[in-house]
């Protein structure tokens, strides 16, 4: 066969994911390095998997159920979805049944059936998760960026958004609200879900719940789920992948609205069946575990939550301490905003003219930080902003410290960054060397 294969233009629209995009440009960059003898270190503030290991009890439960052979039912096995909605209850205070209660295989699959089913443009807030775009794009649907403002730390304005929907003309939207959000870390109180809410209300606006950082909120009681404030236009997206690091289990789930009729339930578990059948049955039955109440699993959740806010405090704090960068302050997950328009002068002067070179020009060598920037954020390709993950660390060993002799005070949490991150804490030097290149004329 000597033709070229011909491939289909909507897939020519999307490019690999800017996570796994990086690690070739790493690999790339240190080809170019063992060439020339540099052996600086490099820092890997680019890609957020959690750290840590799987929960043991949910890793024990995986061997046991490699019998389970069978396929399964589309929307998840009845016995995992009931335990999901008991911990929804315990941890969320929503009251679901389990009729309401979807498996998919990692939530981003679930966003994609959904974005596949529900009718309407899609409103996506910038700076986002790098995920939402290529999937909707890979749809072909439509989508609308809505721009966040760093002077209301990226937290989206009721009145912005009522504002932003009243010139798109649709019948129904659907907005993504990730919460915590990645990249900013934000968390958004009770109230200000509750306005959110209301201009959805007006607008019709379904929402795209994404929570999957909900447990590694630091302060646990400041999480409101949205489902408790929005239940008859959200969907409630969650899984395995962050608090309970199993991203490669690929196990989500998601709550459909209250409002849900048999007829949408139909509709989501007939687009599953035709696209993935099930998600791994054995993975099902070890899930239980995970939802089920556990005493090993919940302090490993607690243990990690805090092992996340002190390596997000140090890491941010610091950050905003260079001259010219703006960090946020993150309130749950692993990664905070940074915002480098201060710098825009000279950074172009250095040739870097756009957001995307921001990311190429910080892991160029000898600088080597591999931070995800430019339009795989939603920016707008003058806007130098970058999403740092806090994570690169040994979480097994990090864990095991804590365990054994917990931080309790600011200057013990200083003590175990430095005792366990010492990788990020010298990220901060070459931070501050690559600033003042850029600043160099
Ligand atoms: C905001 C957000 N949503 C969804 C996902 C995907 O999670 P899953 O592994 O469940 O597909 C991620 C993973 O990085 C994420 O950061």
């Amino acid at each position: 066969m000597g033709n070229e294969i011909l491939v289909e233009s909507h897939v020519k629209k999307i490019v690999m994911p800017d996570n796994l995009k990086m690690g070739l440009m790493i690999a790339e960059q240190r080809k170019k390095c063992a060439s020339v003898g540099c052996n600086v270190e490099y820092f890997a503030l680019g890609f957020g998997q959690s750290p840590f290991h799987v929960p043991p009890p949910l890793v024990k439960a995986l061997a046991s159920s490699a019998n389970q052979g069978h396929y399964s039912a589309a929307e998840g096995i009845l016995e995992l979805r009931q335990a999901i909605s008991g911990f929804n209850k315990r941890h969320f205070g929503i009251d679901v049944d389990p009729s309401r209660i979807v498996i998919g295989p990692g939530t981003k699959d679930l966003i994609n059936t959904l974005v596949n089913i529900v009718k309407g443009g899609v409103i996506l807030p910038s700076p986002s998760w790098i995920g939402y775009r290529p999937q909707i794009t890979l749809l072909d649907k439509h989508f609308h960026i809505f721009h966040l403002k760093p002077e209301f730390n990226y937290r989206i304005q009721p009145d912005d958004l009522d504002e932003f929907v009243s010139k798109i003309e649709s019948e129904q939207h659907m907005m993504v609200l990730n919460n915590p959000h990645n990249p900013t870390g934000t968390v958004y109180t009770k109230k200000e879900l509750e306005k959110i809410a209301e201009v959805c209300r007006k607008h019709n606006i379904l929402v795209i719940a994404d929570e999957i950082y909900a447990l590694d909120t630091y302060e646990i009681n400041n999480f409101t789920s949205m489902g408790l404030v929005y239940p008859e236009g959200s969907f409630i997206t969650n899984g395995l992948s962050k608090d309970r690091s199993a991203g490669g289990y690929r196990l989500g789930s998601c709550i459909l609205p209250t409002t849900s009729t048999e007829e949408l339930e139909n509709d989501f578990k007939k687009v599953a069946a035709t696209v993935y059948t099930n998600v791994s049955t054995p993975t099902q039955y070890a899930a239980i575990k995970a939802y089920e109440p556990n005493e090993e699993i919940e302090e490993y959740i607690n243990i990690t939550r805090q092992i996340h806010r002190i390596m997000g405090t140090y890491l941010s704090e610091e950050w905003n301490k260079v001259d010219g960068i703006k960090a946020t302050k993150p309130e749950g997950g692993f990664y905070f905003f940074a915002d480098f328009n201060e710098l825009a002068d000279d950074l172009k002067k250095k040739g870097v003219t756009t957001s995307n070179q921001l990311g190429e020009s910080a892991l160029s060598c000898p600088h080597h930080i591999g931070i995800i920037t430019g339009d795989a954020c939603l920016l707008e390709p003058n806007d130098y902003g970058a999403r740092i993950a806090f994570v690169d660390y040994d979480g097994k060993k990090t864990f095991d410290n804590y365990k054994q002799n917990p931080p309790r005070s600011n200057s013990d949490e200083l003590v175990f960054v430095k005792q366990n991150a010492p990788m990020m804490v010298k990220s901060v030097n070459a931070l501050k060397e690559w600033v003042s290149y850029i600043k160099q004329f």
